[in-house]
């Protein structure tokens, strides 16, 4: 078995195949023999050593980066039932803190996993936490109703491209700030406005909104601050910039909440359904073998992902 490691903050070549040995799941977890993992921003800011999981871990490595994965489960721990050998399953795992997903087997809580059914392995590991960071955003932290009006800023990425479907399936009406090369897809998944974020006039163009789904940060954020109507809040997501955005809120008087994503088997299994009926599609628009870890970071660290990036173990066929 092999894993992709830190033993030291750095740039993507930090990352190193390191072997692992198979451990015996403890009460209430399974160990899954993963086939993708998806790749997230917080993956790569981890492993450069920013933010709050880079603080928490520094006396802690070596550390394996990755929170989504799917595959099949390999060995059930005592207590186990809602689960057997066999099941493909994928889940949100070891947030905010383990990670381990990026490896061929890891130990996770039985509790926390979904069963796949029809879903490939690939949407799987795509879909947890970019699909629970756009679902808590919209409905738990921006509180979205039927009807209403939201921005979405980066709509195109990860978390963007989903939050644009699930706004649209809840019966929003969505406008996406994204780069022109990217308003066909938008539009394709339900954006009815797209406005380009490299036109000085972007806020103008987009006028007031209920919610902002901020995505970007920093001065995208601030800005954002203009296209929120009376009565409604901006959600910024980045949590690096969070407070500045929301000290700039409070001194205009405008609601800003910050956000950090947590696990939900629940929410994961509605949106497993909403892409088992084809009611909603996932982008992935790279696939990195583990080993190649490092070129996934650079691309992610680019920031013009379109959708997701998933990484394959060596284990993985092909057609899964
Ligand atoms: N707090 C939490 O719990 C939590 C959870 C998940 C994610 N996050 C954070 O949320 C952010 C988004 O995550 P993600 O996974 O969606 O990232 P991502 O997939 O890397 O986002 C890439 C997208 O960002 C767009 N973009 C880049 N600069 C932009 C700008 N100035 N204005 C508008 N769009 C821009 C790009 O669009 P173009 O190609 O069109 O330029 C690209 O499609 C990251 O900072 C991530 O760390 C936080």
């Amino acid at each position: 078995m092999t894993q992709l490691q830190i033993t030291a903050f750095g740039d993507p070549s930090v990352l190193s195949l390191t072997p692992s040995q198979d451990k015996v799941p403890a009460e209430g977890e399974v160990r899954v023999r993963i086939c993708y993992a998806g790749v997230n921003p917080i993956d790569a800011k981890t492993r450069a050593g920013l933010g709050w999981a880079a603080a928490q871990n520094k006396d802690k490595l070596p550390w394996t980066p990755g929170y989504d994965m799917a595959g099949v489960v390999a060995a059930l721990g005592p207590g186990v039932d809602s689960l057997k050998v066999g099941d493909k399953v994928c889940g949100m795992v070891g947030f905010p803190l383990e990670g381990g997903a990026y490896a061929e087997s890891i130990l996770a809580q039985a509790a926390l996993l979904v069963p796949l059914e029809e879903v490939s392995l690939k949407q799987g590991a795509a879909l947890p936490l970019a699909g629970l960071t756009a679902w808590q955003g919209l409905f738990e932290h921006g509180e979205l109703k039927q009807g209403q009006s939201v921005l979405i800023l980066a709509g195109a990425g990860g978390v963007g491209h989903l939050a644009v479907q699930w706004a649209r399936a809840s019966g929003a009406r969505v406008t996406v700030l994204a780069s022109p090369d990217n308003h066909g897809f938008l539009h394709g998944l339900g954006a009815e406005r797209l406005v380009d974020y490299h036109d000085p006039d972007w806020v103008a163009q987009v006028g007031r909104v209920e919610l902002v789904l901020d995505l970007v940060g920093g001065d995208s954020g601030k800005a954002a601050l203009d296209c929120v109507a009376e009565g409604g809040r901006l959600i910024t997501v980045p949590t690096i910039t969070a407070e500045a955005i929301k000290l700039a809120g409070s001194e205009r008087g405008i609601e800003v909440r910050g956000m950090l994503v947590q696990p939900n088997p629940g929410q994961l299994a509605q949106m497993l359904t909403l892409l088992r009926l084809g009611e909603a599609q996932i982008c992935i628009s790279g696939e990195f073998d583990l080993a190649d870890g490092a070129l996934a970071h650079a691309a992610i660290e680019g920031g013009h992902t379109r959708g997701k990036l998933l990484l394959r173990m060596p284990g993985a066929s092909l057609d899964e």
